[in-house]
């Protein structure tokens, strides 16, 4: 059966509980509290470092044939430089990242999505590109709390600064504007739910080795 709403609703409504399990869950709640130990935030950078690093590589590759990426994928949604530029401010030498069981599973999951319908790969950038949105509002609490100057170590987070709303009205209206078939939507909203589990589940891998520092 065909779904009578525009992606851009299937997207955010289909995957609102999954957004609101990812943002109660006891990672984020201790980063946003500000009682994250800094190690804890640098270790996800690391995590984002080898999950974009994949999703990125497969966007480019597929950019010109997919045309909903082609439609909403811009050089600055390629996060990687940010994550690098923040990590160095940090001094964690990429090549020393090991991935966390979560973050390879999920490396395998996109990479074989891509195989079988590279339209999903629409829907895995969705849920990081997305999250740009919250991620402004991380930015500020992660300043405060390892008392960061505001250029330095939080580029990933807040890479668009006071354009961010804009930049994702327009991400959106790109996408909603797409021709795509009912296959091709049904995918990407299976993909962006496969993204927030999984990246639920890398969080939950950290918190393990990364106890708040009050309680
Ligand atoms: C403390 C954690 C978080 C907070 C406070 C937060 C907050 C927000 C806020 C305020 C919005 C804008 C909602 C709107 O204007 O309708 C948003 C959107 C979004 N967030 Fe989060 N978020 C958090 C975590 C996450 C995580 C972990 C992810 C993904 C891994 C994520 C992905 C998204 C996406 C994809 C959207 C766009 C929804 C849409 O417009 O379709 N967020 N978030």
């Amino acid at each position: 059966m065909t779904d009578p709403r525009p992606i851009t609703d299937r997207l955010k409504q289909d995957t609102q509980s999954l957004h609101d399990a990812a943002e109660e869950g006891g990672f984020n709640k201790a980063l946003m509290g500000g009682q994250l130990p800094r190690e804890g935030y640098v270790a996800l950078l690391g995590q984002l470092l080898a999950v974009h690093t994949a999703l990125e590589g497969l966007i480019r590759q597929h950019v010109e044939s997919a045309p909903a990426l082609k439609a909403v994928v811009t050089e600055e949604q390629y996060q990687v430089p940010y994550l690098l530029e923040d990590l160095a401010y940090f001094g964690v030498d990429p090549a020393s990242i090991a991935p966390l069981p979560a973050t390879r599973d999920l490396i395998t999951q996109i990479t074989e999505a891509a195989k079988s319908d590279p339209a999903s790969l629409t829907g895995f950038h969705y849920v990081l590109e997305g999250s740009n949105n919250g991620g402004r509002v991380i930015a500020m609490r992660v300043r405060e709390a390892y008392e960061l100057p505001t250029d330095k170590g939080t580029r990933y987070l807040d890479p668009y600064g006071p354009a961010q709303r804009g930049k994702w009205k327009t991400w959106k209206e790109n996408l909603a504007a797409c021709e795509l078939t009912e296959d091709e939507q049904t995918a990407m909203v299976d993909a962006a739910g496969q993204m927030f589990r999984a990246i639920a589940r890398v969080h939950d891998e950290l918190y393990v080795t990364c106890a708040p520092t009050r309680a």
